[in-house]
């Protein structure tokens, strides 16, 4: 009911979820519809102002054109492309009192925008200099960070990490993780968006690394200077990622969060089925059971 009340902009204070929301306020305040509306395309020609002030350093939505929202009644996690923000505010001193689990989350969530953003079908080589400035930001700032959360010039080179990740993801896309990480933290939202990319993400690494050496190694030397252009090193490429995550306290598997092998047939039927075009063109390998299958055990 927001237009009838005559609102003239929304403000938005908070991570990505409620950003995104904002997004989709906007544009039905701007426009009327529905959610479902929105879903179908329906956007104004005249889009009242958005103000996104931004709390965490992960989401990249107040730079991008993104929101990932969740409908209540069949608890699919969509990804629409709806709206810039107006004006956005990246002040680290807002991220603060992140505790130290969302630290990591969200920061993940920002190393996975870049990586798969200059692994997709849709890089490029500014995208990719993004990405690789954005995981080289991460790796040099969050261990550090962790020791003192209050450190605020941490926070504003992450904040930046995550800043120019969404770029990155603005103008290529995410591509599989994102897409499974939908799927997993739609069945189950007391998963952690970052969290669960974390959990399938090595193993995404090493199928993409297989097919796009040369992109992967670059950004991923990062890490580990040692990682080779060659398929044969996907191997490493999974596990350098996966100790890094490691390294920052990330133990957790998706059993923890009630998972197990029987879920197999709901979340692939769920991800080709509803979420085919989260990831259909902008993965670069060919999606198949197998593989599916493969990456949801590594998590398990
Ligand atoms: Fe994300």
């Amino acid at each position: 009911t927001l237009w009838r009340e005559g609102v003239e902009a929304v403000i938005a204070i908070g991570g990505g979820s409620v950003i995104d929301a904002a997004k989709v306020a906007s544009v039905i305040a701007s426009g009327g519809g529905g959610f479902k509306d929105v879903f179908r395309g329906r956007r104004p020609r005249n889009m009242m102002p958005l103000i996104a002030i931004n709390l965490t350093h992960g989401t990249g939505t107040e730079i991008d054109r993104y929101a990932v929202l969740t409908t209540d009644d069949t608890r699919e996690k969509h990804g629409l492309d709806i709206r810039y923000p107006t004006i956005s505010v990246d002040d680290p001193i807002y991220t603060i009192s992140l505790p130290k689990d969302h630290t990591i989350y969200t920061s993940l969530d920002a190393f996975y925008h870049a990586y798969e953003a200059a692994t997709s079908n849709y890089r490029n080589i500014f995208v990719e200099t993004l990405s690789r400035e954005a995981i080289f930001i991460i790796r040099e700032n969050l261990p550090v960070l962790l020791k003192d959360l209050s450190d605020v010039e941490r926070r504003a080179m992450l904040l930046y990490a995550s800043m120019i990740a969404g770029i990155a993801i603005d103008q290529s896309s995410t591509h599989l993780n994102h897409a499974i990480e939908h799927v997993l933290s739609g069945l189950e939202p007391r998963l952690p968006h970052g969290l669960g990319l974390a959990l399938t993400g090595p193993r995404v690494v090493y199928y993409t690394h297989k097919v796009r050496p040369i992109e992967s190694a670059r950004i991923l030397r990062t890490l580990d200077p040692n990682i080779k252009p060659l398929e044969d090193d996907a191997e490493k490429a999974m596990r350098t990622v996966k100790e890094f995550q490691e390294s920052l306290g990330v133990t957790q598997r998706l059993e923890d969060y009630g998972f197990s092998e029987d879920d197999f047939k709901k979340i692939y039927s769920y991800l080709t089925e509803r979420l085919r075009y989260l990831y259909e063109d902008s993965t670069p390998f060919q999606i198949s059971e197998d593989i599916i299958r493969d990456i949801i055990s590594y998590a398990l």
